[in-house]
């Protein structure tokens, strides 16, 4: 761990804000920044991915840490900044962790076919029930930062992985692989050393996007109806 003191800090920037302050006073001493993953600053990328004072993506709920404001803190504060802590994520260098298992798992199974042979129906024109219309959506919102896995302490990557099976299940265009894509997705989330689900729950608490817990409920039934 290394301290640094951080001043002129307004409680209306972001956390990551307060981080690039840090980091342009660093450069000016001629010192090595605090290396840390960024790109949309807005909650879409999902990879600004930090523990601050224990919680993955700090105090907030429902937000990432781009989303953290600094008005979350008291002026004097000490505040502890970590990388994700999981076998799976290895740490690259300071706050960045290589999450390309995560990439990984979709590559095996988080696509659909699509018929191109100039036939293809207008999604638009497909119908789906509203109510599997929401889930798929709310399951969409996932935005593969990993919280989830770092909230657990099994490091399970089971909200993510059910996130990613339940958004394609539950519509018409997902069902030419439906059941291929639960075996494989499951098979290379394990192969990748993530932890197995004991039902705790930390994983949707921290979770910046909602993800329920009944997606990993759905990704179970998916997954044993595609071993039978
Ligand atoms: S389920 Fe939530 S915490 Fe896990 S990767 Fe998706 S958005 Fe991040
Ligand atoms: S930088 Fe993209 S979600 Fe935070």
């Amino acid at each position: 761990m290394e301290t640094y003191q951080v001043s002129e800090i307004s409680e209306h920037m972001s956390f990551l804000e307060m981080m690039d302050v840090l980091n342009e006073r660093l450069i000016t001493e001629g010192k090595e920044p605090v290396a840390f993953d960024h790109d949309c600053r807005e909650g879409i990328c999902g990879s600004c991915s930090m523990y601050i004072n224990g919680e993955p993506h700090g105090p907030d709920r429902g937000v990432t840490t781009c989303q953290l404001h600094m008005r979350k803190f008291k002026d004097g504060d000490t505040i502890h900044i970590e990388p994700w802590r999981a076998s799976a994520f290895p740490v690259i260098k300071d706050l960045v962790v290589d999450r390309s298992a995560f990439d990984r798992i979709i590559q095996s199974g988080g696509y659909v076919s699509v018929n191109t042979s100039g036939n293809s129906q207008d999604a638009n024109a497909i119908p789906i029930p509203k109510e599997n219309a929401d889930l798929a959506f709310d399951a969409a919102t996932c935005i593969g930062c990993g919280a989830c896995v770092a909230a657990c302490k099994n490091s399970s990557a089971m909200l993510f992985v059910s996130a990613k099976v339940s958004q394609l299940a539950l519509l018409p265009q997902g069902q030419i692989e439906r059941k291929e894509r639960v075996l494989n997705m499951v098979d290379q989330m394990d192969t990748e050393g993530f932890g197995n689900c004991s039902n705790t729950g930390a994983c949707e608490i921290e979770c910046p996007k909602g993800i329920s817990l009944d997606n990993i409920a759905r990704m179970n039934r998916e997954f044993l109806s595609a071993k039978v």
